[in-house]
């Protein structure tokens, strides 16, 4: 059996294991969706979403790209924050990084890398806004650890930015917004515990598109 084929051979057991625990298991899961956390995350395949979170299908609303970014020209995560907030009521966005991703370590090498470039750009613009912060580092691997946090720090308030969060949030007091590191070589999350009231607060003094000043 080619790994292609053993997918299926997979799958047909994980189905059957399903049914054993829970013979209604497909014909709920097969209703709708309610799922409260939103998780945009790195396409590594080493860091998979439900896994790490323990949580089963139905639970985690998801969003991978290269080197997690939430850009406000990409439709694609914007529909999928727009769709999660408006119509599935997420109560919860994550942005989760790892420690170790290429896609950071990548957009800073002096190198073309095609089309990607202007993907990548977006982590050049966090480490501009974070250079004396970073540079200070002098430890190569501690400065690519910190400049991964702040990376996802700076994506949850690109998510903070948007009207469909800012509005939700006015109005029914969630989703709040988490950033989340993925560490590879323990299996832990690490909470960077972002202040979402603290953070949305200092981001309407001038990206505030609710029209209502709130405190
Ligand atoms: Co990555």
């Amino acid at each position: 059996m080619t790994p292609y084929e053993k997918i299926f051979e997979n799958n047909r057991r994980w189905a059957e294991e399903q049914l054993r625990t829970d013979p209604e298991y497909f014909a709920k899961l097969s209703v709708e969706q309610r799922p409260d956390f939103l998780y945009i995350g790195c396409s590594d395949s080493r860091v998979p979403a439900n896994q790490i979170m323990g949580l089963p299908p139905g639970d985690v609303f998801v969003h991978r790209n290269i080197a997690n970014l939430v850009n406000n020209v990409d439709l694609n995560v914007m529909s999928v924050i727009s769709y999660g907030v408006q119509t599935l009521d997420v109560k919860h966005i994550i942005v989760c990084g790892h420690y170790g991703c290429g896609g950071v370590k990548a957009a800073m090498q002096p190198r073309d890398l095609g089309i990607l470039n202007p993907w990548l750009r977006n982590i050049r613009d966090v480490y501009r806004l974070h250079k004396a912060e970073l540079d200070a580092i002098k430890d190569e691997a501690q400065r690519y650890d910190r400049l991964v946090e702040i990376n996802v720090t700076e994506q949850c308030i690109n998510i903070i930015k948007t009207a469909a969060v800012q509005k939700s949030f006015l109005i029914r007091g969630f989703p709040t917004v988490h950033a989340w590191v993925f560490d590879m070589r323990n299996g832990l999350i690490k909470d960077l515990k972002l202040d979402f009231r603290a953070t949305l607060r200092n981001i309407q003094q001038v990206y505030d598109l609710t029209g209502s000043s709130w405190d």
